[in-house]
């Protein structure tokens, strides 16, 4: 049996996340936005690519929901992007409106799935839709720490010229210029990652990564960032379906865990068929933790934000 997988909004992140997953095999995809048409010719275009490929999965445009009844999971990228000058934030009230009237639809349809927010302000956005959906907060779940996890492994890989590979990094805290590289955590072939490389080196690493996608939208001066969060969401898409149980940073619900109640953060959670499995509690020290308040402490400013908006 085929998984049914639906992303919501073909723009870029959507687009290349559901060509993504149709080029694994073992889903049929929907892809569904406003814009009439477009989902319709981008997945007749990515279908066309099946022979060549030797997939047989199914992957159909829409602009409504039937289409999607009873998906598996379903990811959520609709919204707008950001263009140079703008921080995520400055996207709220606009993703907020679209996020949840997305969400309310997704659960009218996918009472069972499980929902992966995309659209930033990404912990506000994954909090809202928790909100509206009514799911169990384990089957709720935003992307962002894969992400900034694999852009810091990225810089720390090319400047030591290893592997990708051989390097484990961790990314908490919120999807913004708060997030938190946990250095402690991270290492290179078993080498904690502060014997490696200098602390002024490392200072500057870790500030790329921050700037991670300010650093793409100022280089393509259109959009953000595509290629990359695709592929995250694609590694959270698979633990998921093929049940993994793998260890991945993510925006979740934190229920008392490193302190916090009721607020989405970014943490290592356990992935697997019924979404959160675990919230791991990695070791942060002092600095760690307050940074982590401090991301803490602008998502919550941002829900305040989107309380006083709620009506409007
Ligand atoms: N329902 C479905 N799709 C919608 C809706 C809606 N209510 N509102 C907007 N969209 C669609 C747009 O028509 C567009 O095709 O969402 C798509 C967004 O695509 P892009 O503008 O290309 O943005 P993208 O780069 O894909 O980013 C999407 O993910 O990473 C985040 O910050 C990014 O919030 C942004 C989101």
């Amino acid at each position: 049996m085929k998984f049914k997988v639906s992303v919501i909004g073909a723009g870029n992140v959507g687009a290349t996340t559901a060509q993504r997953i149709f080029e694994k095999k073992y889903a049929d995809v929907v892809l569904v936005d406003v814009v009439e048409d477009m989902p319709q010719g981008k997945a007749l275009d990515i279908l066309e690519s099946g022979p060549v490929l030797g997939t047989d999965s199914k992957i159909t445009g829409s602009n409504g929901y039937e289409e999607t009844a009873n998906s598996d999971v379903v990811i959520i990228t609709a919204g707008i992007a950001r263009k140079p000058g703008m921080s995520r934030d400055d996207l709220l009230l606009t993703n907020m409106k679209i996020v949840g009237s997305v969400t309310k639809e997704v659960v009218k349809h996918s009472p069972e799935s499980i929902i992966i927010v995309v659209s930033n302000p990404l912990d506000a956005m994954v909090q809202h839709a928790y909100n509206i959906s009514g799911f169990d907060s384990k089957r709720v779940i935003g992307m962002a720490g894969i992400l900034d996890t694999a852009r810091f492994s990225t810089f720390i890989a090319e400047e030591l010229d290893v592997s990708v590979e051989s390097v484990n990094a961790y990314v908490l805290g919120g999807h913004g210029d708060t997030m938190v590289p946990v250095i402690g955590a991270t290492n290179v072939g078993g080498v904690p990652v502060e014997k490696m490389i200098e602390k002024n080196k490392l200072e500057s690493i870790v500030q790329r990564t921050r700037d991670g996608g300010a650093e793409i939208v100022a280089l393509l001066k259109t959009g953000s960032a595509f290629y990359a969060p695709s592929a995250a969401i694609v590694q959270m898409v698979e633990a998921i379906l093929l049940d993994k149980k793998q260890i991945l940073p993510c925006a979740v619900l934190l229920n008392g865990e490193y302190g916090f109640n009721d607020v989405y953060a970014g943490v290592p959670v356990k992935l697997g068929a019924e979404g959160i499995e675990e919230v791991i509690e990695v070791d942060l020290n002092t600095e760690e933790q307050n940074a982590l308040s401090k991301s803490v402490d602008s998502v919550i400013e941002l829900l305040e934000i989107m309380a006083k908006n709620a009506n409007s």
